[in-house]
């Protein structure tokens, strides 16, 4: 019947958006500035009388000042089941203080509705998120790692937003380096297309194999050279051998995908090769295309060295296969956003490939339009030294191991506690992995993803501050109250009121209301750590709760108990946000 909930600044700003129209007729496009209010005068603040006042004043307005307009903006707000008070403050902000009883209304509403019914309105249907995307024949490793979970992150805040999100796994697997890597197949194993199985065992060996030969001797290279022709030209012995290669990265892949709880779709690189020559035509006639030294480029305003989408020997690259890509999701899945996920150093080669796509009019010319697109940088992973993350004897530290490491400490520190007494295998071993793959997760999620930040197995396992530990201790806790409550929840649902008349209470119940703001900023922005700051406050507004109001034996306990369970099922949300398994008893 009604609609859901969402963003509480946006059903706010509708009201000023009202009042405004109302108080200034003529100032037709001034939008509502609506934001949390900074001191403790109320919940939320509208800002426009302070710029609204100079355009008026050169009108001969009426009104007296700044203050002045806030106080009319203030009374000509539609009546609303929302707002408790208002009060105009300062150089004129307008203050609203929300009901508590509507606050208290919503989340009962939440419970027994879901989740869903706090889920923010996006305006866009339809989104690629362009995430992970390894290099085959290459090892995963810590780099691929923030790629893999803060994309996996934002497609699962767009998807909890009702958008369908295409989880794009762009690996690299139509390089140069293919022709080496099928040469070295041809020779080192002739019979390879009669084993069974593949015979080349371990791909990373095999790789730096290849690459010394490829390196050292030059009949060699110029086989490997024709090779890459021939892959290219569809030759069935070449897409065969191809096709092996590619397998055996891809099931190594699948093993840090299934640890991570990440789902992806392969769409590579090579998908996109037969679109490519068709696209380059499209920008051609459009005019977009050069002569450059003997390759075909594409001049970008404002960046000095031109995109090269045909090289000099006739081949296609990394950018006109992004190009490509671009087009084909573009018109083909019809994405109305479009992300992409790598570190910060390919930031100039998507700045190059989305301006292109700009002069050939595919995308709308300002930034933040649809159909849109964006880069989403991150920083590097570095060591305790301060130096990019290795291992003592690997060059790159291996993600599945790493993850391994990460479980393999959080259950000694549970068998530390004695759980392994309490506790089935099966239990300490699932705990394990929630906390030890949690942990790697929210260290790097809560971080803004620009910065490089320093990987450290102690301090994320840390059970105290700002960690996942602390956080999935924090609700097990919570549902541990319920369970000694001795209390069906299902049945206060139906039968008890929440109220929040302790200060305690209504703090607590405002900020579980703010959850979809906090989804909404952290996806729009396309900035996980907002999520991840919001959780940890929840959990402090709700450990300041439980100080000071008593859940079990007192009056209030129904309403307490439901205000518990409403901070549970949004602490879950959050970490099903974040690709974290929650755990439940601790
Ligand atoms: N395979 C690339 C790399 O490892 C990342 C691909 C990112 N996606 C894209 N559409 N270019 O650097």
């Amino acid at each position: 019947d009604e609609e859901s909930l969402g963003s509480l600044k946006k059903k706010l700003a509708e009201l000023f958006e009202v009042s405004l129209r109302v108080t200034f007729p003529t100032e037709t496009d001034v939008e509502p500035l609506v934001a949390v209010c900074t001191g403790n005068f109320g919940d939320y603040q509208c800002n426009n009388a302070m710029s609204l006042w100079p355009r008026i004043k050169g009108k001969g307005t009426a009104f007296r000042g700044p203050p002045a307009v806030g106080q009319a903006l203030m009374k000509n707000i539609p009546p609303s089941e929302m707002i408790e008070s208002c009060s105009v403050a300062g150089p004129g902000f307008v203050n609203v203080k929300l009901s508590k009883s509507w606050v208290a209304k919503n989340i009962q509403k939440m419970l027994t509705r879901g989740i869903g019914e706090w889920a923010p309105k996006l305006r866009i249907k339809r989104a690629v998120v362009d995430f992970s995307s390894p290099n085959i024949a290459k090892e995963m490793h810590v780099g691929n790692l923030r790629s893999t979970i803060i994309g996996d992150t934002l497609a699962r805040m767009l998807e909890f937003s009702n958008v369908q999100v295409l989880r794009r796994n762009h690996v690299g697997d139509w390089g140069t380096q293919f022709g080496m890597l099928i040469e070295f197949l041809f020779e080192k194993f002739p019979d390879w297309e009669d084993a069974s199985e593949t015979p080349i065992g371990d791909l990373q060996a095999f790789y730096k194999e290849s690459k010394q030969r490829f390196d050292n001797d030059h009949d060699f290279l110029e086989r490997a050279r024709k090779a890459v022709v021939k892959l290219q030209g569809g030759e069935p012995k070449y897409r065969k051998a191809w096709a092996q290669i590619c397998d055996i990265s891809r099931k190594e892949f699948d093993k840090v995908y299934k640890c991570l709880g990440v789902t992806l779709e392969e769409k590579g690189e090579s998908f996109y090769n037969p679109f490519i020559p068709g696209v380059l035509e499209k920008l051609s006639n459009l005019g977009l295309m050069e002569e450059n030294q003997g390759a075909r480029v594409i001049f970008i305003e404002g960046i000095s060295i031109p995109l090269i989408v045909v090289k000099s020997d006739g081949g296609y690259n990394y950018a006109s296969t992004d190009l490509t890509a671009l087009w084909y999701r573009l018109n083909e899945e019809k994405a109305e956003w479009i992300i992409y996920l790598t570190d910060v150093g390919q930031s100039q080669h998507f700045e190059m490939v989305f301006k292109a796509a700009k002069r050939a009019g595919w995308l709308p010319p300002e930034n933040n339009s649809y159909p849109r697109v964006n880069h989403v940088g991150f920083g590097l992973v570095l060591g305790e030294d301060g130096k990019r993350f290795r291992t003592r004897n690997t060059e790159v530290v291996r993600l599945v191991d790493l993850l391994d490491e990460a479980k393999r400490r959080s259950k000694d520190a549970l068998i530390e506690r004695g759980k392994d007494k309490e506790w089935t295998e099966e239990e300490l071993e699932e705990t394990a992995k929630a906390i030890g793959y949690g942990a790697v997760k929210y260290a790097d999620l809560k971080n803004n993803r620009l910065t490089n930040y320093t990987f450290n197995f102690d301090q994320m396992l840390n059970d105290k501050g700002n960690t996942a530990v602390y956080l999935l201790y924090a609700h097990a806790r919570i549902c541990s109250i319920i369970r000694k409550s001795g209390k069906e929840i299902e049945e206060l649902k139906k039968t008890a009121v929440i109220s929040l008349d302790h200060p305690d209470e209504r703090a607590l119940g405002l900020h579980l209301l703010q959850f979809a703001e906090s989804v909404e900023e952290a996806c729009t922005n396309l900035l996980p750590n907002v999520l991840c700051e919001y959780l940890y406050n929840l959990s402090e507004n709700f450990t300041k709760f439980y100080s000071n109001c008593q859940v079990i034996g007192k009056p209030e306990e129904a309403s307490r108990l439901l205000l518990c369970e409403a901070t549970a099922v949004v602490m879950r949300q959050c970490f099903h946000l974040l690709g974290i398994e929650p755990v439940y008893k601790i």
